[in-house]
């Protein structure tokens, strides 16, 4: 059987890590960070997303501030708070928790953020900084997934890597890490041809499509690397991920789970980046 990729003791691993560094942070520098979430509305999946993230604030020691603001918060309400929290020395980072109510334009508001802020990786400033190999916070799904890989001790350089989906958030920043890592690198997408030809050449197949397990064994080479970052839930309420987890394992050399594979991940990269604009702040 392959290896199974283990997200959620690769992710506490990195968790200590950090705890380690922000107490040290505290005792030798009297650094604290400090890391403001702002929700708008009450979508139960971002409060849950939302609570995950503070609760692993509290767990490694930064602080964090809560802003619940409601569904029907206008765009200039919401800016006017970035813009604060933009100059309050206090705050380290800032996290806006999408998706945003139809009356607020989401790339307004991201492009609000000040960069030394944006510890979710999602200002232009911080894609171009990542597409041109300069300085920046990264996305962190993506970036969490190049640790999954580095952890497990699976080699990127001169591999074929196949991402599947292009959104902002995972397949773009996804392709340019492993470019950043010399990979050789293919994104694939819905409008991609003949897309098991082009994912049965990946020595690390990437898939970030939203579609549950349509990833089967005939678009896997035999040996090859395995990364899912879907994650949906059937009428039973069983999760699944975009790749079909029993159909494909058995051809591969390692494997995501979902759960406890990449999801994991996603937090610990966040703190990550909130300890990295605590210490660049101070
Ligand atoms: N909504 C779903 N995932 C994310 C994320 O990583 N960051 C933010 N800000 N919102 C999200």
């Amino acid at each position: 059987m392959p290896l199974r990729i283990d997200g959620k003791v690769i992710s506490a691993q990195i968790k200590e890590e950090l705890k380690e560094k922000v107490t040290d942070l505290k005792v030798s520098r009297g650094i604290s960070i400090c890391l403001a979430v702002i929700q708008v509305g009450n979508d139960p999946a971002s409060s849950v997303y939302v609570g995950n993230k503070k609760k692993a604030c509290a767990y490694i020691g930064i602080d964090s501030r809560s802003y619940e603001l409601a569904q029907e918060t206008t765009q200039e309400d919401l800016l006017q708070l970035i813009d604060e929290l933009n100059h309050d020395e206090k705050v380290d980072g800032i996290l806006v928790q999408l998706p945003l109510p139809g009356q607020i334009d989401e790339d307004t508001v991201i492009r609000a953020i000040d960069p030394a802020k944006d510890v979710d990786g999602f200002h232009p400033q911080s894609v171009g900084a990542l597409c041109i190999g300069q300085p920046g916070f990264v996305s962190c799904t993506p970036a969490g997934i190049i640790q999954l890989l580095k952890r497990s001790g699976i080699q990127i350089a001169g591999k074929e890597c196949v991402v599947v989906g292009r959104s902002n958030i995972v397949g773009k920043p996804m392709a340019l890490l492993l470019l950043r890592e010399n990979a050789t690198v293919t994104v694939a997408h819905s409008k991609t041809e003949k897309l098991q030809e082009v994912t049965r050449r990946a020595d690390i197949l990437v898939v970030a499509v939203g579609k549950p397990k349509m990833i089967t064994r005939e678009y896997v080479k035999e040996g090859a690397v395995v990364i899912d970052v879907g994650i949906h839930r059937n009428e039973a309420g069983k999760l699944c991920g975009d790749v079909d987890y029993e159909d494909v394992a058995p051809v591969c050399s390692a494997i995501t789970p979902v759960p406890g594979g990449v999801g994991p991940m996603t937090i610990a990269m966040l703190m990550n980046n909130c300890v990295e604009a605590g210490i660049a702040g101070n």
